[in-house]
């Protein structure tokens, strides 16, 4: 076992640009909230292709006006969905109901149902304040499954269960029942932290017959079958893990996030301020951590500025009309939203890029991820040799240098508009909860591999909350937003910890099945 405590040092929001390789030339072009690592040129860039990029930031920038504004629709609608008629923020309370202290113990499972893979975790928390070890194992979740029969889907995933137990337990059959943490993260409506009734699937996943069931009972089904030999203890989202794993190693993390393949947040409320929860009296100061689902945020469409590349992406989704903030943020789609862009200046523009050139490669929906477009933005290169490179390994395109000049202008609006959204976001949940200082935990593929996602995301926040230019670039920003803690591993832990001692001390609210807690 090896010890993971305080492993991961927090990550500073405002990360360093590297150098630019060359002097840049001259740039005639408006360059709006750019950040980028290379200051480009369009000097020999013809006329019609400055004409593309102009339209394309016209309808990518996201000014300061724009993000007030979306900012203070989004503290109304964080209101609205606790209250009893509910907006389409679900809000969802979670029966996580304190922050830990540090001096958690026990050891648990972890089993963590992402968009990508799917892990398993034994964390065993320790005496030490704040430390822990973990051991896990990673299985890819195949593809087909995302798409495919639900008894499918539960019997690989008891299946990777029992691998774990085995190899780590040996002989399963005079094992007691271990208790483990899922990480379930989707929406899910909870009356108890043992229960989740999938409200509804996102990132791509599109399994019939789960939509509106509670998936723990298949799940413990499935369990069963296999006779594997664990007691589901709570069912959590990837967000309330973020923000107790946070928690437990910074007492200023007041918010987690995760803008990975999906886009979510939790934060703590307390039961007084959830209308919608006032029937159980229970105490109006006892915290209840909420997941927000704010991927959600203005299905509506009544401030987000949709392009017409986010009609299609919506339009093609297995769920219309839902996730319209996720879809412009997540990991899942911005690579998808600059190759409908790319297919679109080659079919239907004047411009027609790559002319004379079949891109059969380029028409696959959905193959291009985030990454695809983090390579681009991490070409150091004045003539963007590497992004050059790219089109013709990836997609067997010859890229001429205007072209690459587009390419790359089209990747940093993309990645701009999503960090400058994302702030909106926290920026909401700080307004509402009056916090003018927090630590906000964040994970995810976006927010730790995009190159400068936190850069771009700090600065909306600044203009957002209207903080003076700072004097020391070092200095830390009022509300600042850090490498998370492992939420899905550790956070579950945590949360059956603190739910065991709950219920331990009494407190029974949100617990369906009080026998897996002795
Ligand atoms: C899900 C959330 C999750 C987020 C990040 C979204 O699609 O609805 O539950 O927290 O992705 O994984």
């Amino acid at each position: 076992m090896s010890a993971f405590g305080k492993l991961r040092t927090l990550l500073s929001y405002s990360d360093r640009h590297p150098p630019p390789l060359t002097k840049s030339r001259a740039y005639h072009h408006h360059h709006r909230s750019n950040q980028s690592s290379r200051e480009g040129s369009f000097v020999d860039v013809p006329k019609d292709l400055l004409g593309e990029i102009e339209r394309l930031e016209k309808l990518f920038t996201i000014d300061t006006a724009k993000l007030k504004q979306i900012t203070d629709r989004f503290v109304g609608e964080l209101e609205k969905g606790l209250s009893n008629e509910g907006g389409s923020i679900p809000m969802n309370p979670t029966w996580v109901m304190s922050f830990p202290n540090g001096y958690e113990t026990g050891t648990f499972l972890a089993l963590d149902m992402g968009g990508t893979n799917l892990r398993v975790c034994q964390i065993t928390l320790t005496e030490q304040k704040s430390e822990f070890d973990i051991i896990q194992s990673k299985y890819r979740l195949p593809e087909e499954l995302k798409t495919g029969d639900a008894d499918e889907l539960w019997e690989y995933i008891a299946d990777c269960l029992m691998q774990f137990i085995e190899t780590h337990h040996g002989d399963t059959s005079k094992l007691e029942k271990l208790p483990l943490g899922f990480t379930f993260s989707y929406p899910a409506t909870q009356n108890y932290i043992d229960e989740g009734i999938l409200q509804r699937w996102t990132k791509g996943f599109d399994i019939p017959g789960v939509e509106g069931h509670n998936v723990v009972p298949m799940f413990e089904e499935a369990l069963a079958r296999r006779g594997v030999p664990i007691k589901l203890t709570a069912l959590i989202n990837d967000t309330t893990g973020t923000l107790i794993a946070s928690a437990y190693t910074d007492t200023k993390m007041k918010i987690g996030c995760i803008f990975g393949t999906g886009c979510n947040a939790a934060y703590m409320e307390d039961c007084g301020s959830i209308p919608k929860l006032a029937h159980l009296n229970l105490p109006p100061e006892t915290p209840m951590a909420i997941n927000c689902e704010w991927g959600a945020f203005d299905n509506e469409h009544v401030v987000l500025p949709q392009t017409p590349y986010d009609v299609i992406i919506d339009k093609d989704s297995p769920r219309p009309g839902q996730q319209a903030f996720e879809k412009m943020i997540a990991g899942l789609y911005l690579g998808e939203i600059f190759r409908l862009i790319m297919v679109d200046l080659h079919d239907n523009h004047e411009t027609h890029i790559f002319a004379g050139q079949d891109i059969p490669k380029l028409r696959k929906a959905y193959s291009l991820d985030s990454s695809f477009l983090s390579a681009i933005e991490e070409d150091p290169f004045e003539n963007l040799s590497e992004t050059a490179e790219l089109f013709q390994s990836k997609l067997d395109i010859r890229a001429n240098g205007p072209e690459l000049e587009l390419i790359r202008r089209t990747a940093e609006l993309i990645g701009t508009r999503a960090a400058r959204l994302s702030a909106c976001g926290v920026a909401a949940i700080s307004i509402k909860k009056g916090y003018k200082t927090c630590h906000v935990g964040a994970d995810g593929s976006v927010f730790n591999k995009y190159p400068h996602f936190k850069a771009r995301g700090a600065q909306g926040l600044r203009e957002i909350l209207d903080w003076p230019e700072k004097e020391d670039p070092k200095a830390d920003d009022p509300i600042e937003v850090l490498a998370a803690e492992d939420g899905s591993g550790v956070g579950a832990a945590l949360i059956a910890a603190l739910t065991l001692q709950r219920v331990q001390a009494g407190n029974m609210h949100g617990i369906l099945h009080p026998e897996n807690f002795k």
